[in-house]
């Protein structure tokens, strides 16, 4: 067995500085005001020593009403800078299309910016991350079956470059050399986390120079990943959400001089539907920026205001665990623009910071909050009643072959007289709802990748009708080549007989735009009797005497969007952690508000009430139709020889371990038998498997086979945090009232035969305190481990 230490220091990168100095100002048309250059030890403002106190705030995540009032808050806590993605599925709906106006007008966010005293730094990908919906890559790209997103694939850099020519036309003038506030651009997103091509990186570097970007051009990487796709003409920046010491030793093995930069420190983290609501350590978070002041460093705050994921635009971690539409990220100014208690504990760090002549502005008032008493919604447009022309098709096809991006697609066809059988298909992405004849029948579920519904026998031909919900692309490694609808065909295995092709459909497209939100036909609710149970828009009008931020409460619905004045909120459901949609007041109206909720399982109780407050922790999993989360396995009473059986080394890097030879089968077993500190606990930050030749496994299909334990309550420790690409999250065993001991046994099921020549483990990160760490293990590769 081979060991490799995952950060090999190699040779120092002397051409680094000289390359950089290359990325200075080209001499601006119009003069420049200040003059911003990376140089030999610190960031040069108008040639002075300049530390870039930043955070991350998306324009698309804020109502443009409120952009001014989060910039001032941003500015009182005492930043000088924002961080700003641009999304490119935003901008360019469709192919060649680009709409810049109204939330997608970054140019005004970064005027105001200025206008507030506030530097940017600009991200426009093309890939983002940051879970936004397939990372922020427009859909339309995977209308072409065979492209290889985020690669040298002539197809997506001839897409990307006619993006970034559109950016550079909107935004290339409000950079700083040509009186701008805008200093520095990022290249692409943590490129490293998902391949190793410095060429590609080079590609869209040169599309940024191309579009007019004169500003220094800087890459973004986690820790573990400085030098994959790495190259000298890009100023390196590190992210992390703990132990900066650590993270800035790695970041120097490539940067052995110049200004040290965190390119996203993470305050909190992101929600996803049905796992506990994540909170950040704020003395632990207080403690990291610290070390980062008093070094001189430059970070930026991700997010200092996270805001919300309106419309239809959440992402979804993978395997696959949609985001939920709060993005309040436990951040120091709350999804509502409301100051925090890290709020105030950072501005007053930043206050012994500030730069000669620096003051901070007072704190802006909160802006004022209404509630909104309880009003029964008696309007209803039945979704099956409201159903546009089909398309006809032999077999499904999945939804962006039918140049659709979101929403829901309805596939149906007649089923003759038959006996029970199982209906299936390779996959549904993402959730599907069978109806026979208009009964809901069962069930899909991607987040368990169960894709058969059992169907009762018939004795007269039925409607088969399967409603599939897009739920929001994967936003991270490969998985964002996320094809939505039906992954056909689909066939139907009658008890005791051989699968047919079910064939002949007819393919609606619901994709819930303005247009099909005009064209409904709503009826009273009291003449629809079993409209409650069926998927549905209902609406009503709330009369107001004064506006004012509100939340939606959510509790008495399923799941769906609500839409207030035609502004949709994003997607609500009521398996939590969130329970409430936050209505920003410039949304409403003195007089009559119109509020549409579209419920696809059919509200408990029509009825629309707004909240003073949030509710983001509020988990209930009886709820989900998905009842059980982990189906009962019978594990295989002796597991044989295992593959490896080994140590890991203590500390929070990666390592990279090889098996002895490389070993077949479609689970992969991580037995912990002892851990570092001699808790009783286990935990993985990340998992990759690598095959004979070192390369990572795409996760894609993976799913848990079996977790003896796993921290659900106190904080999100789901065992799928093991190989969701993030190393902040993590599976972690029950720490409460049940502690389970050692041996831990954590099983993949990898969905096919698969051969592993070794892994990598990151151990749960931060410092201090942090249990789980495994030390003693077994690794186990086999194809009967488990029985389903
Ligand atoms: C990464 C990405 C960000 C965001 C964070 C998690 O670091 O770069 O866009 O997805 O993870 O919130």
């Amino acid at each position: 067995m081979k060991r490799k230490p995952f950060l090999i220091p190699y040779s120092l990168l002397a051409a680094l500085i000289i390359s950089l100095s290359l990325t200075r100002p080209a001499q601006a048309s119009a003069p420049a005001e200040h003059h911003f250059e990376i140089g030999t030890d610190a960031f040069l403002l108008d040639g002075h020593p300049f530390e870039i106190r930043c955070g991350e705030v998306h324009a698309a995540r804020v109502p443009r009403e409120y952009w001014r009032n989060r910039l001032r808050l941003v500015k009182a806590m005492g930043l000088n800078a924002v961080c700003a993605y641009v999304f490119w599925n935003q901008v360019e709906p469709h192919p060649g299309q680009f709409d810049w106006s109204g939330q997608a007008d970054i140019a005004e966010f970064c005027r105001e910016a200025q206008q507030e005293g506030l530097w940017v730094i600009l991200r426009p990908g093309p890939y983002a991350c940051a879970e936004w919906e397939m990372g922020g890559l427009p859909w339309w790209l995977l209308k072409d079956d065979g492209i290889r997103l985020r690669s040298r694939d002539p197809r997506f850099i001839a897409a990307a470059r006619s993006y970034l020519a559109a950016v550079g036309r909107e935004l290339a003038p409000l950079q700083v050399t040509h009186g701008g506030p805008i200093l520095m651009v990022q290249v692409e997103n943590e490129y490293g986390f998902y391949g190793k091509d410095a060429g590609y990186m080079g590609e869209i570097r040169s599309a940024l120079r191309d579009a007019g970007f004169d500003v220094p051009l800087f890459a973004c990487n986690p820790t573990a990943h400085l030098r994959d796709g790495y190259r000298p003409d890009l100023f390196p920046v590190v992210n992390f959400g703990s132990d900066p010491a650590g993270a800035f030793k790695a970041l120097r093995k490539i940067l052995p001089r110049g200004p040290l930069m965190c390119g996203e420190f993470y305050p909190g983290w992101f929600d996803t539907w049905g796992a506990p609501h994540h909170t950040g350590n704020t003395a632990r978070y207080l403690a990291d920026l610290g070390t980062m002041l008093k070094m001189g460093a430059s970070f930026s705050i991700y997010m200092v205001h996270g805001g919300t994921t309106f419309g239809f635009f959440t992402g979804a971690d993978r395997p696959f665990k949609p985001d939920t539409s709060s993005y309040d990220y436990d951040a120091p100014i709350s999804e509502a623009g409301w100051v925090t208690p890290k709020f105030f504990a950072t501005r007053a760090l930043l206050s012994k910071y500030l730069q000669p002549g620096e003051t901070l502005p007072e704190v802006p008032p909160r802006n004022p909050v209404i509630t909104i008493a309880p009003v029964r919604a008696t309007s209803v447009a039945p979704l099956f009643s409201n159903l546009p022309t089909p398309i006809a098709d032999e077999t499904p096809r999945n939804m962006e072959a039918y140049d659709q991006g979101y929403g829901c697609i309805l596939y149906r066809t007649t089923l003759p007289a038959g006996p029970a059988a199982t209906l299936g298909a390779a996959a549904i992405h993402d959730i599907g709802q069978v109806f026979l004849d208009g009964r809901r029948i069962g069930f899909t579920d991607r987040r368990s990748r169960s894709y058969t519904v059992r169907l009762p026998a018939r004795d007269r031909a039925e409607t088969l009708d399967i409603l599939v919900e897009a739920m929001g692309r994967v936003n991270f490694g490969v998985e964002v080549h996320d094809r939505k609808g039906i992954h056909g065909p689909v066939t139907l295995a009658p008890d005791g007989g051989a699968a047919a092709v079910l064939r002949g459909w007819q393919v609606f497209r619901l994709p819930f735009d303005k247009a099909m939100l005009a064209g409904l036909r709503y009826g009273a609710s009291a003449k629809q009797p079993g409209a409650t149970g069926m998927p549905g828009f209902w609406r009503t009008t709330v009369h107001l005497d004064h506006t004012g931020d509100c939340f939606l409460d959510m509790r008495p619905w399923s799941k769906g969007f609500v839409w207030v004045n035609g502004h949709n909120l994003g997607r609500f459901w009521d398996i939590g952690p969130q329970q409430t949609m936050y209505v920003p007041g410039p949304w409403l109206k003195r007089g009559d508000n119109e509020i549409v909720v579209l419920d696809l399982l059919g509200p408990r109780e029509p009825v629309i009430a707004a909240l003073d407050h949030p509710i983001l922790n509020d988990l209930r999993p009886g709820l989900d139709f998905a009842h059980e989360r982990r189906k009962a396995v019978h594990l295989k009473a002796d597991f044989g020889a295992p593959a490896l059986t080994d140590r890991f080394a203590p500390g929070a890097e990666l390592q990279e371990v090889q098996l002895p030879k490389p070993a077949r089968g479609r689970y992969f077993c991580l037995e912990a038998l002892s851990a570092q500190d001699g808790k009783p606990f286990a935990s993985i930050a990340e998992l990759t498997l690598l095959d004979a030749a070192g390369r990572p496994l795409s996760t894609d299909g993976w799913t848990i086979a079996y977790v003896d334990s796993e921290e659900r309550v106190r904080a999100d420790g789901t065992a799928e945090n093991a190989f969701d690409g993030q190393i902040t999250s993590y599976w972690h065993t029950q720490e409460g009232a049940a502690q389970p001991g050692f041996p831990h046994r954590l099983i993949i099921d990898l969905g096919r035969d698969r051969v592993i020549g070794g892994f990598r483990y990151v151990p749960r990160q931060g410092e201090g305190d942090v249990t789980g760490r495994i030390k003693d293990y077994r690794v186990y590769v086999g194809d009967d481990l488990v029985r389903k």
